[in-house]
């Protein structure tokens, strides 16, 4: 199909700025419009960014008949129901990770996706790029061996105190914001669930966790672990350790175009260039290949489910202080 998609922004959210560049690179999109609470904030930042409506609702936003896509980043906790009211006003959506924060949610948003026939997506925007896949086809061709551990991290230093990332009821936490990029690329690269995992947490003031450590059980054997942290320094990096070979990634989420992954093997390092697009046009192109041409988006929401399911795992063992089996 030849046609353009209208985007509109759910939210004037600090995320947004990333989509700004690719929507107006890719050939397929508009960025037409942005909804805030407030109609000045909806106006300034229609302003400067150069978006030519803006509107001083959510719901006005969805009651626009020229808008075809909506990208929803919202605090996590409002992801299900602004997704659900979008999808019955007759919009695809790009909502951004985690989908949702329970099963029944994202059971919900799926079946109003199917109901409505149109397309929901969750924003992983690292999925798309050509590192993630170049790793997935290195570990698939067998040149590691056999994957025996994977471990990686994904932590910074959080100072905005009033950031919905500090409240539990927002869907705040270290696991839902940043430890969901190394649990997804783990699972992502086992190409399997976790049968079992065991959590740790440090709560923070506003009741999320603040530092998580985690380990993942599959049922093909591998082991994993991951870290995830807002007190801590900025980290992020995946290693995966198969029987022969290592391979190392340094910039697992946010590749940039050109990148290097390490391969080692009998204690000698081979670099391995990677030529990536910008971070965040792969799921704004993945997206018009839904839409326009029916394809089905690389994250199926089994996948996006199956992510969520695995962190509430690992929440409840938190607690609980006892492995989970999932
Ligand atoms: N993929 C990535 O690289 C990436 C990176 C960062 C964040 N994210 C995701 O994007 C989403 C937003 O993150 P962000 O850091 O961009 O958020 P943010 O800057 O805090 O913005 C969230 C926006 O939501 C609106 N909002 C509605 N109800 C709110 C409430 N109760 N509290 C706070 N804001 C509320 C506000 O917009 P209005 O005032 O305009 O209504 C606010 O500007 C999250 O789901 C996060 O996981 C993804």
């Amino acid at each position: 199909m030849n046609k353009i998609l209208n985007w509109g922004f759910l939210s004037t959210a600090r995320i947004n700025q990333a989509l700004i560049k690719p929507l107006r690179a890719s050939k397929r999109t508009l960025l037409l419009a942005v909804a805030s609470r407030s109609i000045d904030s909806a106006q300034a930042y229609a302003r400067e960014n150069k978006i030519s409506k803006a509107y001083g609702s959510y719901d006005d936003l969805l009651n626009d008949p020229e808008i075809d896509v909506i990208y929803n980043s919202l605090p996590n906790h409002l992801h299900a129901e602004w997704t659900i009211k979008a999808l019955h006003a007759g919009k695809h959506i790009l909502c951004e990770k985690p989908l949702a924060l329970t099963l029944d949610e994202i059971d919900a948003m799926s079946s109003a996706a199917k109901e409505t026939g149109k397309v929901l997506a969750e924003a992983f925007m690292y999925r798309h790029h050509a590192q993630t896949l170049k790793v997935k086809e290195i570990v698939d061709s067998g040149e590691l061996g056999k994957i025996q551990l994977i471990k990686g991290a994904f932590s910074f230093f959080l100072n905005r105190e009033k950031d919905y990332r500090n409240f539990k009821e927002l869907g705040g936490g270290s696991i839902w914001d940043v430890g969901c990029y190394p649990i997804s690329f783990t699972r992502t690269i086992v190409g399997a669930e976790p049968v079992e995992v065991f959590g740790w947490q440090v709560a923070g003031q506003g009741g999320g966790d603040v530092l998580f450590t985690g380990q993942m059980r599959f049922g093909n054997g591998i082991l994993a672990q991951f870290d995830s942290g807002f007190k801590i320094p900025a980290r992020a990096y995946m290693e995966i350790v198969g029987s022969d070979a290592t391979l190392y990634v340094p910039f697992p989420f946010k590749p940039s175009i050109n990148n290097e992954i390490i391969l080692t093997r009998a204690g000698k390092q081979q670099k391995i260039k990677i030529k990536g697009q910008e971070l965040y046009l792969g799921e704004v192109e993945d997206m018009c290949d839904a839409v326009l041409n029916d394809k089905s988006p690389r994250i199926s929401l089994a996948d996006s489910r199956a992510n969520v399911a695995t962190i509430l795992a690992f929440l409840k063992s938190a607690e609980s202080g006892k492995p989970v089996l999932i």
